[in-house]
């Protein structure tokens, strides 16, 4: 949620906070804005909307300078407008961007205002800088001001600060919103993500809550929340700056789809010895922690929170393993019940969803004893509060529509069922099945994606729509729920998933000829059931449309399409079925003209509440 970036340098610093907001953007896209200190002065541009009108703006008045930050912001404080834009500045001399959301906001402004101070936003950001000048006012030194500033800070925040009369200083800090440290040769960055510094470095320092930093071209130093100075790693990154651009496609997202069979063998590689998962996959001590599990309990949300759900299916169907699973925005406030011996499991592509975070603290506080994450981005805040992990390897997902994030983490997620699994009812000739069907999703996701042109025609029907069901039973039925949540955020189709079997219990009402209704099922045992729902639709005249298995004998009718999917074994058969429901929304995106990658309201890490 936001993006920031900045950087000190001896050298223009704007084109590379312009290429870190574009990779950022992902992040949020309401507004942008930038600003470098030169001349003992602060140069200040702002927009709305994306980062391309920044741009637009600055190519009209170029502006330049060594020291400098960035921003794109997803609104929460005010709506999207310039003046809610970030950078804020308070008495032409101190400049701010800020990721995260200050609760005391209200009174800070307050006590602000009696102090002088006139508020041009409606953001909670304002409250900060304004915090920092008051500070500067007592003892100009713009680290000592931001520590006193943000101790009176409730809330979370990354952010970073320049202050006009210190052309040689950018200090950062963050608590509750992740911040990294770029490391140059003479020059140093700050972004809310690694990708946004890929071009200029490879070297990172990930802050820690409650560190503050302050850089120059010559030095580093960080203090952690005690005012202590700190030595925090400089970690090298293995991304490679193209790995998050589009390349030959037209949408991250459909580059995103498309890697998938890539992005499956990354998260199998290495973890497998003689067609048996290893325990040390999750960490090194990941097997005293299974051997003590009695039940798992999820917790995620959006997108992860489908793929948790397809886990629970699979933990007690092939393993009789007990699972809950809970979205975590709910799990936080609703005061449930754990029992001894649980295993809670995070799952996030980011790792910094606040929901998660807090819901992952919340069990840590009831005295859950051990916790994992399945996350795809490392040393995110759920890597790091997690006694076990489980990354993914998706590489980076820029599209804001969860792809490849999702797969890996249900082939994650059926590497957790092996793994628990073991020290319940999974036999070790049901592992050594599931553990070769994993093998085979590659090529079989490639098999899939030749579907591509069939499912753009089909796409045609939906692009008048305005509603869409989605059935499926058993562990399709998450999988037609993330087909839904994929048609909405990218196509702004109101579509919506049941379980085949609620269909009689009101959604049925909804039927008529202008619904379309997208099946999905495969060769299960649950088919001929699914069969008689599916008979429910057409006898009243519904629009079927089914992702069914290739081997299975069926004739298209009138009100009844066919997309037949490559046979696969049942296990895996979610994780297959995904695909085509991409493709889907996809396309039907393409065709409305929507801003696929980076669809309204929506933002990919959703750090706030
Ligand atoms: C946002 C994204 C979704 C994602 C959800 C959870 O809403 O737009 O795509 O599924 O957050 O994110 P996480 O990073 O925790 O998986």
């Amino acid at each position: 949620m936001c993006g920031i970036v900045g950087g000190i340098a001896q050298r223009d610093v704007v084109p590379i906070l312009m290429e870190g907001l574009r990779r950022l953007e992902y992040r949020g896209y309401d507004s942008a804005g930038l600003a470098v200190v030169n001349d003992q002065k602060i140069f200040r541009k702002r927009a709305l909307g994306k980062v391309s009108a920044l741009q637009a703006l600055i190519d009209q008045d170029p502006i330049g300078g060594a020291l400098g930050i960035a921003h794109t912001r997803w609104a929460t404080h005010g709506k999207p407008s310039t003046d809610n834009a970030h950078p804020h500045v308070s008495n032409d001399s101190v400049a701010v961007v800020h990721n995260g959301i200050i609760e005391n906001h209200d009174q800070l402004r307050t006590s602000l205002k009696e102090n002088g101070y006139r508020f041009t936003s409606e953001t909670d950001t304002e409250v900060i800088v304004h915090k920092i000048h008051d500070q500067l006012e007592k003892n100009p030194n713009l680290l000592t001001a931001v520590q006193k500033a943000v101790s009176s800070l409730d809330g979370a925040y990354a952010l970073g600060v320049v202050n006009k009369d210190q052309p040689d200083t950018l200090v950062a800090c963050r608590k509750g919103s992740p911040l990294v440290i770029g490391v140059g040769i003479g020059e140093y960055f700050i972004a809310s993500d690694i990708a946004a510094l890929l071009p200029v470095t490879q070297r990172f320092i990930f802050l820690e809550e409650g560190d503050i930093a302050e850089l120059k071209t010559d030095s580093l130093v960080i203090y952690d929340s005690n005012q202590n100075v700190v030595d925090r790693p400089i970690k090298e990154s293995q991304l490679r700056a193209d790995a998050v651009e589009k390349g030959q496609y037209r949408h991250y997202m459909l580059k995103e789809i498309y890697e998938q069979p890539w992005a499956i063998t990354q998260t199998l590689e290495g973890r497998f010895v003689d067609n048996r998962l290893q325990d040390n996959a999750f960490g090194h001590n990941a097997a005293e922690v299974f051997d003590n599990i009695k039940a798992v309990q999820i917790l995620a949300c959006g997108t992860s929170y489908h793929a948790g759900m397809v886990a629970k299916y699979w933990l007690e169907k092939y393993a009789r393993v007990p699972c809950n699973i809970d979205v975590a925005s709910e799990f936080r406030y609703r005061r449930p019940v754990i029992a001894e011996g649980t295993l809670v499991v995070t799952i996030s592509q980011s790792g910094e969803t606040a929901d998660t975070l807090a819901a992952l603290l919340e069990a840590k506080k009831m005295g859950v004893k051990y916790a994992l994450t399945i996350c795809n981005a490392p040393e995110s805040s759920l890597v790091r509060e997690s006694d076990l992990v489980l990354m993914t390897r998706a590489g980076p997902e820029i599209g804001v529509a969860s792809t490849k994030a999702f797969t890996t983490q249900l082939v994650s997620l059926l590497m957790l069922v092996i793994a628990v699994g073991r020290r319940f009812e999974l036999s070790e000739e049901i592992e050594r099945q599931i553990s070769s069907e994993l093998f085979t999703l590659p090529g079989n996701l490639e098999k899939v994606l030749k579907l591509d042109e069939q499912i753009q025609r089909l796409s045609e029907q939906f692009a008048e729509k305005h509603n869409a069901l989605f059935l499926g039973r058993g562990t399709q039925y998450p999988i037609a729920m993330e087909g839904a949540l994929k048609l909405k955020e990218i196509s702004y189709i109101h579509a919506e998933a049941y379980p085949a079997g609620e269909l009689k219990h009101g959604p049925l009402a909804l039927i008529d000829a202008e619904m379309p209704v997208i099946t999905v099922a495969p060769n299960n045992t649950l088919l001929e059931k699914l069969k008689s729902n599916m008979q429910e639709v057409s006898a009243r005249g519904g629009q079927l449309i089914v992702f069914m298995d290739e081997s299975l004998e069926a004739d298209e009718a009138e009100n009844l399409q066919i997309i037949k999917v490559p046979k696969v074994a049942n296990v895996i058969s979610p994780i297959v079925y995904t695909v085509p429901l991409q493709l889907l929304s996809y396309h039907v995106a393409v065709l409305k003209g929507t801003d696929v990658d980076q669809p309204r309201n929506l933002a990919k890490s959703v750090t706030v509440e």
